[in-house]
């Protein structure tokens, strides 16, 4: 018999997670306490862009297997097990803010203490190490007047999954991490993901506090490689006929090394990677640990974006006054977030400078007004973007900005100057624009 289960906090990690888990035939409820977030879903609507999510929540709520709900209580009552999933956004000094986790925990403890039958709760958002067993255990425990292992247990199970393909990953993760409180609770989560994926997915079971350092240190190894890669290409542009692009093809065919994460360009942006970074800095100095390769990580990842800007002052002098087409305001592409996106910083140092920016994104439009307002213009065509306009700055690499030809560029624009902040065009195909590109000698 399939358990049926319900999903505190329903972002990207929790609706993915529950439509998914619905969708192969367990019955779940998806709790958040976003009223218009739960109306949004119940009708079919997607809270966020991200493919596949709003065609699986139509086909989870039409057959009844995923139910949105504001009310965790009765959620909990109807389900043996509980996956927690609510943010942990920065606090000021980089460290991670608990206090949705606190609260899920002793709303999920004030819930288990009217409960006879054995439940498993699962932390799946990401927390800095040892926060389970000292916070997520004891919050549930007062609340609930029962010991861990006794009548409850409790597992940490880390995502790994990107936006963009966050369904996909779901589906197709490369490994499960298990990190559990006791041995019941471990198999019970195991058992649940073999009758999830019904073939061989490796699952790796650990303590909860392993399982909480492997979250982040994939993402601080993730976010190395991408800084790796852009101070190599940093380094390329100062070289006649060097090109990044070219050497991290051939490094990366080094099975030690492995191709992935290897794409020079603008930094990394996302609500991941950024985050999870300071949180692990922060964890470090409360160890009393230095993470110097952490903190260049990030030291890098900072200065990057402006050298879109200085590349386009380096092709058409002077930005004051001139009109610039940001190509591109998602963090990266197939997604219409844009926290901590590099467009961001891109835009501000372009203002900073005088230029006038127009910028043009397929998804991620509605983001930028809240963020810009008035100060900054919005077309609604890659075309219309860089028409009349003096330099074009490619930010995201959407696909579709990809299939703009140069004679786009030489037709609509004032001057055609581009610069090429992910790697997208084809160099050799070029002639007679002005053209740069990160990581291009
Ligand atoms: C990241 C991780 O990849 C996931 O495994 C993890 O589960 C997730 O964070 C999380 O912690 O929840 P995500 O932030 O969705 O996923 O996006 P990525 O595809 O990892 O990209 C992150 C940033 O790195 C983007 O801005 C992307 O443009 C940049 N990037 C990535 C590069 O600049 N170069 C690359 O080669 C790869």
């Amino acid at each position: 018999m399939k358990p049926s289960i319900s999903v505190i906090g329903l972002g990207y990690v929790g609706l993915c997670t529950a439509v998914c888990f619905a969708a192969k035939g367990f019955k779940v409820y998806g709790a958040d306490i976003d009223e218009k977030r739960v109306n949004d879903l119940s009708k079919g609507k997607s809270p966020i862009y991200e493919p596949r999510l709003e065609e699986f929540i139509k086909k989870t709520l039409r057959t009844r297997m995923f139910t949105p709900t504001t009310d965790i209580d009765s959620a909990l009552a109807q389900t043996s097990m509980t996956f927690v999933s609510v943010g942990t956004p920065s606090l000021r000094d980089g460290s991670i803010d608990l206090s949705s986790v606190k609260h899920a925990s002793s709303a999920i403890g004030n819930s288990l203490g009217k409960k006879r039958d054995w439940h498993l709760v699962v932390i799946r958002s990401t927390v800095v190490p040892t926060t389970c067993d000292r916070v997520v255990k004891p919050e549930i425990e007062a609340a609930s007047s029962k010991q861990c292992g006794q009548g409850w247990g409790l597992c940490v199970n880390p995502e790994f999954l990107k936006e963009g393909s966050a369904i996909h990953d779901t589906i197709y993760p490369d490994r499960v991490v298990i990190g559990e409180s006791d041995e019941r609770s471990g198999n019970t989560l195991s058992s649940l993901y073999r009758m999830f994926f019904r073939r061989n997915v490796i699952i790796e079971r650990m303590s909860m506090t392993n399982a909480e350092l492997v979250k982040y240190a994939s993402n601080a190894f993730l976010a190395m490689k991408v800084s790796f890669v852009n101070m190599i290409a940093n380094l390329c542009e100062t070289v006649p006929l060097a090109d990044v692009t070219v050497v991290t093809h051939a490094i990366g065919l080094d099975r030690r090394i492995g191709p992935s994460f290897l794409h020079a360009g603008l930094g990394y942006g996302g609500s991941c990677f950024p985050k999870d970074l300071k949180a692990l800095v922060a964890f470090g100095k409360k160890q009393n640990v230095d993470l110097p390769l952490a903190l260049a990580t990030a030291e890098i990842n900072e200065k990057q974006p402006l050298r879109a800007v200085d590349l386009g002052e380096k092709l058409i002098g002077d930005l004051s006054g001139k009109r610039v087409a940001v190509l591109g305001l998602a963090f990266k592409p197939d997604t219409d977030d844009m926290r901590e996106a590099v467009s961001i910083p891109v835009i501000r140092e372009l203002l900073k400078r005088q230029a006038h920016v127009v910028a043009y994104d397929p998804k991620a439009i509605q983001q930028a007004v809240k963020i810009f307002g008035t100060s900054i213009s919005y077309a609604e065509s890659a075309a219309n973007c860089i028409r009349g306009s003096e330099l074009s700055i490619l930010v995201t690499e959407w696909k579709k900005l990809g299939e703009l030809k140069p004679q786009d560029f030489k037709r609509l624009m004032k001057q055609p100057a581009l610069v090429d902040g992910r790697r997208l065009f084809d160099p050799s195909q070029l002639a007679g624009l002005k053209f740069a590109a990160v990581g291009l000698g």
